[in-house]
């Protein structure tokens, strides 16, 4: 039996996947490689000795998902793919919908056409809004700002709505704070197509070079020193509660929602000091306006993931200023060989 990882070619997905190839598990990937090179395979086979499963399709073709199914015995599902911009979500916003929604709507469909019903979802912080205070617990209400985030909350609430008509399904909604890092090989990493978003990507393209300067954006904000601040996570450290996540689904039929984060925030500039200091290379920077959206501090509760998952955080800060850079500085352009 095989897990199938939707946007296993992605940053999350892949070193998701290298996780469970670790563990033993036999993975299929389903990814149309909208934002991933193929050449993750390989690298995910460099690091692994396996090869995944793969398939190139768009999971919103039910035809070719049914394929898969068929071909492949699933007997459960992380579902990563997705888009994620925020900024490009409030220009493109049916697209967004369209994308995010109906793609998971005809996942579920199949899903359950071959009675397939646990399924691990990348919800985000994002869904706590704007108006809850940091740390975020998992019973505070949901809402969202943009396009992206509605789509989280929406999607969360059509997987809780599809348990309460069938309880055979069981379902985990993560709830990621801020995936940084890369593993620690440097093979695997994010990477951004385009001028970065977020903020550590926009680091590592500072540091090696393909960016002059880092604008960070407000410095009056009520927090330790004026900048934003949120609540890092090593992607690895992410993919492991993945892990977790999965062998709870298995054991309990619910709808099971996790932070999954380290419970403590970490400001623009703290971050920005970190990586001079464990990288020794310096990242100019200048300060700007707020930008529209942002909220000062985002941190979760991570308790619950604790207590129900025996998951938490092991990597430091450093750790993902480090492995960063490991990345970024043995892949200048990212997958891409020039
Ligand atoms: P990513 O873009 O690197 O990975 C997503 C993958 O899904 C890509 O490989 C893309 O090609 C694929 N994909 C997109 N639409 C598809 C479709 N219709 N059919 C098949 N494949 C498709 O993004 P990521 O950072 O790895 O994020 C993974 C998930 O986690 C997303 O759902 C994202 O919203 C969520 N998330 C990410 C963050 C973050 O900061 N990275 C934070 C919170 C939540
Ligand atoms: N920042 C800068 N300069 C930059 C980029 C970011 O100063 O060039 C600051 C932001 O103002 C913020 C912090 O760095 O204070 C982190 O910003 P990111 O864009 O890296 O992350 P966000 O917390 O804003 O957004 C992330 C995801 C969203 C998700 C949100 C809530 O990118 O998809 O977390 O979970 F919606």
């Amino acid at each position: 039996m095989s897990i199938l990882v939707t946007g296993g070619a992605g940053y999350i997905g892949s070193h998701t996947v290298v996780e469970l190839l670790n563990m033993g598990k036999d993975v299929v990937i389903v990814d149309n490689l909208s934002n991933s090179s193929i050449l993750v395979l390989d690298r995910i086979k460099e690091i692994t000795g396996k090869r995944p499963e793969f398939y190139q399709i768009d999971i919103s073709n039910k035809e070719l998902l049914r394929n898969v199914f068929e071909k492949e015995k699933i007997e459960a599902v992380i579902h990563f793919a997705g888009f994620k911009a925020v900024d490009e979500s409030v220009k493109y916003p049916v697209m967004y919908y369209e994308n995010n929604i109906m793609s998971t709507l005809s996942l579920i469909e199949i899903m359950t056409e071959y009675d397939v019903k646990k399924i691990v979802f990348s919800s985000s912080a994002t869904v706590y809004g704007i108006n809850n205070p940091s740390p975020l617990v998992e019973e505070m209400p949901t809402s969202a700002t943009n396009p992206y985030g509605y789509t989280k909350v929406m999607l969360e609430q059509i997987l809780k709505d599809v348990y309460v008509a069938d309880s055979d399904w069981s379902i985990a909604l993560l709830r990621y704070f801020n995936p940084i890092g890369a593993h620690e090989s440097g093979m695997i990493g994010e990477n951004p197509l385009g001028i970065p978003n977020n903020l550590m990507p926009f680091i590592a393209q500072v540091a090696i070079g393909k960016r002059q300067e880092l604008s960070v954006f407000g410095n009056d904000y009520d927090t330790v020193d004026g900048t934003g601040v949120r609540d890092y996570i090593h992607v690895v450290d992410l993919a492991f509660g993945h892990i977790k996540a999965l062998e709870k689904i298995s054991e309990s039929k619910k709808v099971h929602i996790y932070n999954l984060g380290s419970g403590v925030g970490t400001s623009v500039l703290e971050l920005i000091k970190t990586f001079e200091v464990e990288n020794k290379i310096q990242i100019p920077y200048k300060i700007v306006p707020r930008r529209a959206g942002d909220v000062a501090i985002c941190f979760a509760n991570a308790d619950k993931a604790l207590n129900e998952l025996n998951w938490k955080t092991t990597k430091t800060i450093a750790d993902m200023c480090r492995d960063t850079w490991n990345w970024q500085s043995k892949n200048p352009n990212g997958y891409r060989q020039s």
